[in-house]
């Protein structure tokens, strides 16, 4: 159980006392909470003695009257603001002051709670001041979380850009000082390498543009009914000449008169990502099945190989940005790692589920599922 601290500021006893003898024994739970909360009560009979605990102790919540003896519970209140401190401050005050109570709320109060109250109705207020309390924390975590993932995707895709740009500027200065002499055909091969980084940063700038998309398209306005067979035939001519390289054959499974309601862009997407590894993570003359099904629950796409797989452990970490497979067998071909957190995010989108069975040299299933 977490204890929230509760700072009472009045100079009247009774108040004082009442307030941590309500609050000792009251419990707030909420759903989206992790766990129930408990209060503990500090007591201060002038605004000043209040500042001296509100530096000691920093309460989460304080309960503030606004006429006191010294200084008046609006210049705690203004202390507590200029100091940014994180604090929930209600006003306790008699309804004849209701003037000063609106100034505080205006000034950075949460609530006030006039006096004479019952316990219920201190319970009732202290209940919604934890409720709010809780949900700014939360939304400052998720805050604080997404600037964390901005500037780790920024990071690791600058890495993913200098490697490639790196190389090539080496190309190009050992061509410039004709290291290898005259003879253009000494170069065939730097040339040739250069040529696969520079694909490579294509393929990743084309992996972005899908990302970014994605991210901030999610208004999706383009929505119509898409033949699912269709799309998945598209995607076969388009990995088909590198899957000819490798003499790989591609079977697609599936009933023509299957549709779903989606941008057809983004299942051309799912499609797109899922054969293109299917293929690249192949071995010669492998196999790429890839079936389309309607089941009560909705869509199902299945895309299997027997390429060269993936052990367990390396299967659970899939479906992040940037996430790529490094062992022997991948380490010459190339990708971004972006494609199946795209086709994650893009089954989020239509509430879907992407899961995968895999096992090493024997092969890879994808499993879509998209309710329909
Ligand atoms: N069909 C597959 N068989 C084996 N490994 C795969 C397969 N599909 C994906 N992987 C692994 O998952 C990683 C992430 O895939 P992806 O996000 O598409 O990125 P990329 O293909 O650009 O590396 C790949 O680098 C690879 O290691
Ligand atoms: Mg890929």
């Amino acid at each position: 159980m977490e204890a929230l601290k509760v700072l009472v500021v009045d100079d009247e006893a009774g108040i004082r006392s009442g307030v941590t003898r309500i609050l000792s024994k009251h419990v707030v739970s909420y759903p989206f909470m992790d766990e129930d909360c408990n209060f503990v009560c500090f007591e201060a009979a002038s605004g000043e003695e209040g500042i001296t605990i509100i530096d000691a102790e920093m309460p989460d919540i304080v309960l503030l009257d606004n006429k006191l003896p010294g200084i008046k519970g609006l210049e705690v209140l203004e202390y507590i603001r200029q100091k940014n401190y994180n604090i929930m401050v209600a006003m306790i005050t008699s309804y004849a002051s209701l003037e000063i109570a609106l100034k505080a709320t205006s000034d950075g109060a949460y609530d006030f709670i006039p006096k004479p109250f019952t316990p219920q109705e201190l319970k009732s207020s202290i209940d919604n001041i934890t409720k709010q309390l809780f949900l700014r924390r939360i939304s400052s975590k998720m805050k604080q979380e997404g600037k964390k993932i901005r500037y780790q995707f920024l990071s690791v895709l600058s890495h993913e850009l200098k490697a490639p740009l790196n190389a090539i500027e080496g190309y190009l200065n050992i061509m410039k000082e004709k290291q290898a002499g005259i003879d253009i055909t000494a170069y065939d091969s730097m040339i040739e390498r250069a040529l696969e980084r520079v694909e490579g940063m294509r393929n990743l700038t084309m992996d972005l543009l899908d990302f970014t998309k994605i991210r901030l398209d999610n208004r999706r306005d383009k929505v119509k009914m898409v033949n699912l067979r269709q799309t998945a035939k598209m995607s076969v001519s388009t990995v088909k000449p590198y899957a000819i390289q490798k003499n790989i054959s591609i079977k697609l499974e599936a009933d023509d008169k299957i549709e779903f309601e989606a941008d057809p862009y983004d299942m051309e997407i799912i499609f797109n990502n899922l054969l293109s590894n299917a293929v690249k993570y192949n071995r010669d003359n492998g196999i790429v099945t890839v079936g389309i099904s309607k089941e009560k629950d909705g869509i199902v796409i299945l895309v299997s190989d027997n390429g060269i797989g993936m052990t367990e452990e390396e299967a659970s970490q899939l479906f992040k940005e940037f996430v790529r497979i490094r062992n022997d067998k991948t380490k010459n071909i190339s990708g971004s790692g972006l494609g199946l957190s795209i086709v994650r995010k893009i089954t989020d989108i239509y509430h879907g589920k992407i899961s995968v069975t895999s096992k090493p040299d024997e092969g890879t299933t994808f499993r879509v599922e998209l309710p329909v």
